[in-house]
């Protein structure tokens, strides 16, 4: 990929690093993931094209607001890692990224108002607590301890 950018555009993982505060192994991981992408010189070592500092960025600020990586690899979908994106690129993925955000937004608002309850309930009450069991959605699951079981089938696999 990025074979239209000459040299002088590309940039090691150390000066990435250096100019995003990420750390080189984080770096390695985003490529791993799709969200970043380099080229190879000829000796296999890696390089960046410049636009990838925004990417790193805009991953750095989601991190720092809690924002899940399968998000931004959402949000993210839609630019080309190939070419420098463009003003519209960006913007189509601001949009995307917004929706996802408001999104998120009532989620933690919901969780919020309930956990607020709570803390004054403390029942923790596996059919009434809405943190628990919000719905009661594991009464669907069938009877019997469903959160005990799930959980010794997750430990077992
Ligand atoms: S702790 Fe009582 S309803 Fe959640």
């Amino acid at each position: 990929m990025a074979a239209n950018h000459s040299s002088e555009e590309l940039l090691t993982i150390g000066e990435m690093s250096g100019r995003t505060g990420v750390a080189a192994s984080a770096l390695r991981y985003y490529e791993e993931l799709g969200l970043i992408a380099s080229v190879r010189t000829g000796g296999n070592q890696r390089r960046f094209p410049r636009h990838m500092l925004r990417r790193v960025s805009l991953i750095s600020v989601a991190k720092n607001l809690g924002i899940p990586l399968t998000d931004v690899q959402d949000a993210f979908a839609d630019v080309p890692l190939e070419r420098t994106p463009s003003h519209e690129d960006w913007q189509r993925a601001s949009r995307a990224w917004k929706r996802q955000l408001e999104e998120r937004r009532r989620r933690i608002e919901r969780l919020e108002y309930e956990l607020t309850g709570c803390i004054g309930c403390g029942c923790l009450s596996m059919k009434a607590c809405t943190l628990l069991n919000p719905d009661d959605a594991l009464a669907e699951t069938g009877a019997g301890p469903r959160r005990l079981e799930f959980e010794g089938e997750a430990r077992e696999a």
